[in-house]
């Protein structure tokens, strides 16, 4: 599993809790986040070179892709390319969204390359052409989360005026279509309202990656087994471990380093 930095761990979170058997890999690109203002281009070559060296080195039987940018990115390309089956986050996250919307008329926030890349809009209309969905883009949210700084008045008037086109368009439902959005799930709530259901991909991937695991004969049967869990920076090892275990929990205890090639 990888994502631009600390943002998956809404999804390893979701998978250590729903699949404890199964031994995870988790690698954060810190030295090189964030991704949402770069190229797709660019997060194509990373997402690519990160597949490579977690199937190389950590013989990974699946590539989870818990990240919106690259998921727009590269899921394509990684699907194409290599051996193993990839899971992104966009398709779990937009049937969720759809399920939680009862009008039909929901928004989906992500970061500029996710939210510019058309993957949201794309995605919608293959599942229900006749769902209502309006984007915006929030830059600025990533980096208060790599920050570790998840409320406050700072992020508050932030998230009103970005916030802002998305209410007035008045939806039911919100999809966080970026995993470094869930920690900044109060702000959120609070600025689009508590009529407003939040819909993380977090969990819905994890429900995913079950059902493929299943699907394949992938999945450990052996219930007793407890997984192991190991993470991978490519930039600070101590700021991503401290940061890491606050976001994550227990299981992230310390981390590796890797170097981008
Ligand atoms: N967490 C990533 C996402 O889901 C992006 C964060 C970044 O911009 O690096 O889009």
């Amino acid at each position: 599993m990888f994502d631009s930095g600390f943002g998956g761990l809404t999804v390893a979170r979701a998978t250590i809790d729903l699949l404890p058997a199964e031994d995870l890999v988790y690698l954060g690109d810190t030295a090189r986040y964030p991704y949402g203002s770069r190229s797709l281009d660019e997060v194509r070559a990373f997402s690519l070179g990160i597949a490579r060296f977690l199937l190389d080195r950590h013989d990974v039987k699946v590539l989870v892709v818990a990240c919106n940018t690259a998921t727009a990115a590269a899921l394509d390309v990684l699907v194409a390319e290599l051996p193993i089956p990839v899971l992104g986050v966009i398709e779990p996250g937009v049937r969720a969204v759809i399920e939680a919307s009862r009008s039909g008329r929901f928004g989906v926030i992500g970061t500029i390359g996710t939210i510019g890349s058309g993957a949201y809009e794309d995605s919608v209309a293959t599942i229900d052409p006749s769902a209502g969905v309006v984007t915006c883009a929030c830059p600025g949210f990533v980096e208060f989360v790599e920050r570790g700084v998840f409320t406050g008045p700072e992020i508050e008037v932030l998230s009103r005026r970005l916030l802002a086109p998305i209410i007035d368009v008045g939806i039911d439902a919100l999809l966080l279509g970026c995993t470094h959005y869930p920690y900044l799930n109060r702000v959120i709530g609070d600025v689009v309202g508590r009529d407003v259901v939040l819909v993380s991909s977090a969990d819905e991937t994890a429900f995913a990656l079950a059902r493929l695991l299943d699907q394949l004969g992938l999945a450990i049967v052996d219930h007793d087994r407890v997984g192991g869990h190991r993470f991978i920076s490519s930039g600070d090892i101590r700021l991503f471990t401290e940061l890491g275990s606050r976001l994550l929990g227990p299981e992230l205890i310390d981390a590796e380093r890797w170097q981008p090639g």
